[in-house]
């Protein structure tokens, strides 16, 4: 059975009346993880934002969206705020907007834990110094006292990978958790994404331009264009015989582009992932 079902979502600029993403349907089962690839402006962050109802005011949608059997596009606002965070958490592509520039990190991440659990501040101290020493953040105290500009991006997305970890929500989201980064630290937060999934058993819709990343984490594959969903499938099928001609070009520039990164480092096919 489906975790999530997205059926018939359509999101349109209540301004304009221009609709950007027509008519969308998919379905998220228990511990898959679903990329969703595509173009910039092909609107997959809006994809995302609508299922957390986050969009901005500007903008409508309409279609159910399930989650374990909860119509949340029929919930009102304050019972939503609680499926946010606890049943479906969203870590950003920039880490640094994620945060209140003005408090200590570690005030943050009490405050969103407060919302979802009763625990005391000591058991809430011990799970996050649990958890951001498991994503290789060191010294995780002195690490809550820091404001989000004194850390990096790569950090900064631990810290929330982290959060995570203690807030086990059934889905996480991640839009383009890595583009931010740089190749090493993109790297690494990919494999905490995947230790992740293994840990804590959510499920995941995960955002990437990076066609290697998508191979490395994901089970089916969503591709976008111009709002609409143009390809699905398994993620090896995908790989192996895409259907679609657009699908087919993103396919076949990763591969030119790994070409090419072997023809200029005469390496051994390491960019092949
Ligand atoms: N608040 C908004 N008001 C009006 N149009 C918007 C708004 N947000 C996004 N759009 C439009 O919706 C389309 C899809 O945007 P979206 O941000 O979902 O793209 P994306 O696939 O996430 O791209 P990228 O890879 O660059 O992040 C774009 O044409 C964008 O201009
Ligand atoms: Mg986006």
């Amino acid at each position: 059975m489906s975790l999530l079902e997205v059926d018939h979502l359509k999101i349109w600029d209540a301004r304009t009346g221009r609709i950007l993403v027509p008519d969308s349907s998919f379905c998220l089962r228990q511990g898959e993880c679903l990329a969703i690839v595509g173009e910039s402006g092909s609107g997959k962050s809006l994809t995302c934002r609508a299922v957390m109802r986050l969009n901005r005011s500007g903008l409508r949608q309409s279609g159910r969206i399930v989650l374990n059997g909860v119509n949340l596009s029929e919930l009102p606002e304050k019972e939503m705020r609680k499926v946010r965070g606890r049943r479906l958490c969203m870590i950003m592509q920039n880490g640094m907007r994620a945060f209140d520039p003005s408090r200590p990190v570690g005030a943050h991440l009490r405050e969103t834990l407060a919302v979802h659990y009763h625990w005391s501040s000591g058991e809430i101290t011990e799970k996050l110094k649990r958890a951001m020493e498991s994503v290789g953040l060191k010294d995780p105290p002195a690490v809550m006292r820091r404001y989000p500009h004194e850390l990096s991006g790569g950090m900064l997305q631990r810290v929330m990978i982290a959060l995570a970890i203690v807030l086990e929500p059934n889905i996480i989201i991640a839009d383009e958790p890595t583009t931010a980064l740089d190749a090493i630290t993109q790297y690494e937060v990919v494999e905490q994404f995947v230790q992740l999934r293994s840990r804590i058993g959510s499920s995941m819709i995960f955002v990437s331009h990076d066609l290697g990343v998508v191979k490395r984490i994901a089970d089916e594959v969503l591709v976008m264009k111009d709002g609409e969903i143009v390809e699905r499938g398994e993620t090896r099928d995908i790989f192996a015989g895409a259907q679609h001609p657009y699908t087919r070009y993103l396919v076949s520039s990763k591969l030119a582009l790994n070409r090419h990164f072997m023809q200029l480092t005469g390496g051994d096919g390491v960019a092949e992932s």
